[in-house]
């Protein structure tokens, strides 16, 4: 793999991967369960991901390996808990990488009416597989491109929407209730991607440096976009309005009474998902590189593209399960399955940075563990919110135990 993206690139990659269906569809939901206290549930989320942030980046800094969590897992904690951390990654991936081209789809057909969302959000994951097939840098430039944009679409937002906020929106405010919590549980779907780049770590220039301060960095921006965008959206209209919308920023910025200020938002919609499908397709392929570079996957999977320098069957089996799963999947469901699955693979980084030898620990131990503390509770609160993600992420982890148990029988059966 060559080393081709400097610190702006990963940056953005992660950013790329953060903003996206969580802040323009995932805040209506969470409207809904946490009311005007919306931006207390952003603050909880947040900090629950610095946690976990801050173990990826010492992780990074100790071992800048393409695979990230599958590899710390292995090396750190067991090869079963790297598998089913990597095993886990994928799942979360490939599903939010559908449902956000499922959002891009829905985004773009309400901006170009008589097209099918489904359709749409097909074409693009064959589009950005093909990006992602010829080279990084082409990924990677025009990731830096989507971001730049989504991040002036925000801004705009806040800035013009702060002209019209009405503080009256605010009442009733109850941040001690327990729908503040179910509500940082969804948000937390909005802040997964953090720790995107330490998945393509071997491909970035001084990775030892550059990756734990672009999670710290991308971590940042997103928390302070998401903050600001909650208060001025909750402001304009109200978490009543919010809460029953899918395009929940369209319609808030609907109050300023500007038609041109609503499709600016709706095309920042379009913009963010493609962002976040596009890093998709470039994680999934790279996790699925390095689980094969070690055996537990089919060889192909790690074959590099003589000429292009990318894991190229990889990244086409990568792009073919989520334009699948997009033409197929329900949107319903997909987030909380999506969530589950990234919870767990958090806590297995989490557990496996507690592990770090000590001088390569840069945070107090206490920081990892209350990671995965934290990745434990929201677990659990999963199991209320939707019974139905636990029993999909609970068959997942059984399907990816079963193939590693079946995997090392063989191993066995071979050396004997
Ligand atoms: N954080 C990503 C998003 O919000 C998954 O779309």
């Amino acid at each position: 793999m060559k080393q081709r993206l400097g610190l702006f690139d990963a940056t953005a990659i992660n950013v790329g991967a953060i903003i996206g269906g969580g802040i323009f569809v995932v805040t209506g939901i969470v409207a809904g369960l946490a009311g005007s206290a919306l931006v207390v549930s952003m603050l909880l989320a947040a900090v629950t991901s610095l946690f976990t942030a801050l173990s990826y980046a010492e992780l990074t800094a100790w071992l800048p390996k393409e695979g990230s969590v599958y590899e710390y897992g292995y090396r750190l904690i067991s090869p079963a808990a790297g598998f089913l951390g990597g095993w886990m990654w994928i799942l979360s991936n490939i599903f939010s990488g559908a449902a956000v081209a499922l959002g891009f789809g829905n985004y773009l057909s309400a901006l170009v009416p008589g097209l099918s969302p489904g359709v749409v959000a097909a074409i693009v994951s064959v589009a950005f597989t093909a990006l992602n097939y010829f080279g990084i840098q082409h990924s990677a430039g025009l990731n830096n491109l989507l971001v730049v944009a989504k991040l002036l679409i925000l801004g705009f937002f806040v800035a013009f929407g702060l002209l019209f906020v009405k503080v009256g929106n605010f009442q009733p405010f109850n941040p001690l209730g327990t729908g503040v919590l179910y509500g940082a549980f969804y948000i937390f779907f909005a802040y997964g991607g953090f720790a995107r780049v330490a998945v393509v770590a071997e491909e970035i220039k001084d990775a030892k440096r550059v990756i734990p301060r672009a999670i710290v960095l991308s971590l940042i921006i997103s928390t302070i976009f998401y903050i600001a965008v909650g208060l001025v959206a909750v402001g304009l209209v109200g978490a009543g309005s919010l809460s029953g919308s899918g395009h929940p920023l369209a319609l808030a910025i609907g109050a300023t009474g500007s038609e041109a200020a609503v499709l600016l938002v709706s095309v920042g919609g379009v913009i963010s998902t493609a962002s976040v499908l596009l890093t998709s397709i470039l994680g999934v392929s790279r996790l699925g590189f390095a689980m094969s570079r070690r055996g537990d996957f089919p060889a192909p999977l790690s074959r590099l593209h003589p000429r292009f320098g990318t894991p190229s069957v990889s990244v086409v089996a990568s792009g073919a399960l989520m334009t699948c799963l997009a033409l197929f999947v329900d949107l319903g469901n997909v987030i909380a399955i999506s969530t589950f699955a990234m919870l767990f693979y958090y806590g297995v980084g989490n557990i496996a940075a507690t592990r770090l030898p000590k001088e390569e620990r840069k945070y107090p131990t206490y920081v990892s563990l209350l990671g995965t503390i934290s990745c434990f509770v929201f677990l659990i609160f999963a199991l209320f919110l939707s019974p139905q993600a636990w029993a999909a992420g609970l068959t997942g982890l059984g399907v990816g135990a079963a193939y590693f148990l079946a995997l090392r029988w063989r191993r066995k059966r071979k050396t004997t």
